[in-house]
Formats: C-alpha cells, sequence, structure tokens
C-alpha cells in the first residue's frame, strides 16, 4: 500500500502510545509485522527546548522504517521551528496528532478540538505540508463529542491540503474510552476521501475477528493497533498473513513470549538504565502473559518485584503453573 509516498509493507499498524512507544517496542512491532512505526506523541515546544527524554524517544534505528514521529500540533510559526530540527534525523512521515482529549490541549485549541475547527486544519496541514521534506499524515477522532460527526469534514480539508494518510479512531474527545467504538463514523470518513488517500480504522482491535470487522463494516484501507498489541505484536502478522493467504497463524508459546519479553526488557534496559528501564517493563508483564491466565495472585507478585531476577522468579512459575 502507498500512502504518499510512505510505503506500508503491511495492513496492520502500530499506534502512538505516550508511555510505550519507545525504540525496542517499535522495532519489535516491525518486526512482527507492523507496517510502520510510530513515536509517541512529541510537543514541539519539548523538541525546541532540547527536553532529554524526548531526545532519547527519537533515536531510532534502521530496522524500524519507516517510523514517522506524531506531533502535538500547534500554530506553524511554533510548530514548524521544532520540525526543522526533526527533518534532518530523517523520518519517514510525520504525523499530526488532532485527537488528543487531554484537557490542557483542547483548551488551548488543540488535539481534539481541532475537529471542530476545518479550516484551521486545512491551514496548519497545508503549512506543515509547504515545509516538510516527507509526507504528512492525520490522526483525528471522530468528532469532539457526541451527536456532532466532524470528522468527514476536517479529514476532507486536511486532505485537500495535502495530508497523505488519515488515521481515524472511533470515539469522540469526550467519549475517551467510555463509549463504544464507532465504524460507521470510520465509513463516513472512508466514504468522503475513498481514491484519494488511505484511510487507517482505529479501535478496539483485539484479535483477528475485530480486525476484520473493522475492514468489513469501515472498507478502511489497513487498521491501527495500540492497547491490543501490548504484549501482542503477533497480532499484526496475524492479521496480514489472513488478509494475504488466509492463514490463520498459531498462537505463541509461553516460551516464545517469554523470549520477545526478555528481549524488550534487554532493549529497554539499555536505554532507560537497569532501574528505570526494569520499572518501564515490568508493566508490560501484565500484557505479554495475561494471556496464560494470570490471576490477581499472581498480578500482585510480579507488581512487587523488585529486580528483575525476582520478576523472572514470578514468570517461571507462570511457566510452571500451565505447563
Ligand atoms: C496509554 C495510551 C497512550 C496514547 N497516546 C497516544 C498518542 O501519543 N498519540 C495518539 O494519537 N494517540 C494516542 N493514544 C490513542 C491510541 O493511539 C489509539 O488511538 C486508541 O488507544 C484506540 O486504539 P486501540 O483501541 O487499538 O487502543 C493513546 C492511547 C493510550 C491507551
Amino acid at each position: 500500500m502507498i500512502s504518499g509516498r510512505v510505503e506500508v509493507g503491511t495492513r496492520a499498524l502500530m499506534a502512538p502510545m505516550v508511555g510505550y512507544n519507545e525504540a525496542p517496542l517499535r522495532r519489535i512491532c516491525r518486526r512482527f509485522g507492523s507496517g510502520l512505526a510510530v513515536t509517541e506523541m512529541i510537543k514541539p515546544e519539548k523538541l525546541l527546548r532540547g527536553d532529554p527524554q524526548v531526545l532519547r524517544d527519537l533515536d531510532f534505528a534502521e530496522n524500524e522504517r519507516p517510523l514517522g514521529i506524531q506531533i502535538a500540533v500547534r500554530e506553524p510559526e511554533d510548530m514548524l521551528p521544532a520540525l526543522d530540527l526533526i527533518w534532518p534525523r530523517g523520518f519517514d512521515f510525520v504525523d499530526l496528532n488532532m485527537g488528543c482529549p487531554l484537557k490542557k490541549e483542547c483548551n488551548k485549541g488543540w488535539g481534539a478540538a481541532l475537529l471542530r475547527d476545518p479550516e484551521r486544519v486545512g491551514r496548519l496541514v497545508g503549512a506543515t505540508v509547504a515545509a516538510s521534506p516527507v509526507p504528512v499524515t492525520v490522526k483525528v477522532r471522530t468528532s469532539y463529542e457526541l451527536g456532532e460527526r466532524s470528522a468527514p469534514d476536517v479529514v476532507e480539508a486536511a486532505v485537500e491540503a495535502g495530508a497523505g494518510l488519515i488515521c481515524v479512531h472511533g470515539r469522540t474527545k469526550m467519549g475517551w474510552y467510555r463509549e463504544q467504538n464507532d465504524l460507521s463514523a470510520i465509513a463516513a470518513v472512508v466514504e468522503r476521501v475513498a481514491g484519494r488517500v488511505p484511510v487507517v480504522g482505529n479501535g478496539d482491535v483485539v484479535d483477528l475477528e475485530s480486525a476484520l470487522r473493522m475492514f468489513r463494516e469501515t472498507r478502511c484501507d489497513a487498521v491501527m493497533i495500540g492497547r491490543g498489541a501490548m504484549g501482542n505484536p503477533w497480532l499484526f502478522e496475524r492479521i496480514d498473513r489472513y488478509l494475504n493467504r488466509g492463514e490463520v497463524l498459531e498462537d505463541p508459546s509461553l516460551e516464545d513470549v517469554r523470549a520477545l519479553y526478555e528481549e524488550h526488557m534487554d532493549g529497554v534496559v539499555e536505554i532507560f538504565g537497569e532501574k528505570k528501564g526494569f520499572a518501564q517493563v515490568r508493566r508490560y508483564a501484565f500484557y505479554y502473559f495475561g494471556r496464560f491466565g494470570l490471576g490477581n495472585e499472581w498480578r500482585r507478585q510480579i507488581a512487587g518485584t523488585k529486580s528483575r531476577a525476582a520478576l523472572g522468579a514470578v514468570l517461571d512459575q507462570v511457566g510452571s503453573e500451565s505447563s
């Protein structure tokens, strides 16, 4: 699939997620069949002041490509100087976040507040496209609140201004995760821009069945997966293999899962250091091993571990319980 000039190898894509999308996760998702990788949302002002955590998140390896950086949208005079620092780093595309529900973004008219202002969206996308040596993509929600359905107009404005790929999360800003993901609202966006740019459907894809439902009911070109791929990057390949060859892949074994978890831990520890890296990846244990029927007692034990060795000992028990 071609999106602008971004070559996307598969039709299942990882989602940007603050606090998760560090380089090791991006690498793993790409290797397991995500058609692209993307950073978490980066604020231009943090980039401009050289925030060390942001700079760390922007380091990448070739095997993450095609790799995009997601930017919190600002007025061009504030956003473009930050993007000037980005271009030399060699990202393959830049994604503009127009769905962030956080109050401090929306109160200033950013994030999901842009869903009420298609004219402004067109202006901001146009300014970014004009300055960008790489494709510009846009991620939206369906509207600001239920009863509105602004995504088609907003997306139309973005596409007219040169956006090369659109991703739609099927919830409103006010809905957070309480509201049902609205596939018909995603379908309305697909219908509006069909044939002009690819549209990626997002929200609640957690397995092959939910992915196929997203494709069937929205006619989207690809699905984006956030929470459902946490600890389960196998899902990308599972979806892609089924779409291409009609094959249903086996679930990974406990050994596969444990090996990948250790690899993920190694990668994060290398970047964050032992203590911080451990704390970061310990929480991933719930995602990776949840499928093996981890009960409350296991969860409590894992949450209480203070070292990698202690965590390993608890995980060894997961193995013996399920074998
Ligand atoms: C912890 C967390 C962090 C997120 N951070 C971002 C972000 O940085 N940028 C963004 O566009 N969406 C962000 N999202 C939204 C996801 O990208 C995605 O749109 C949403 O979770 C729905 O997809 P899912 O049901 O597959 O998780 C975040 C979601 C979660 C749960």
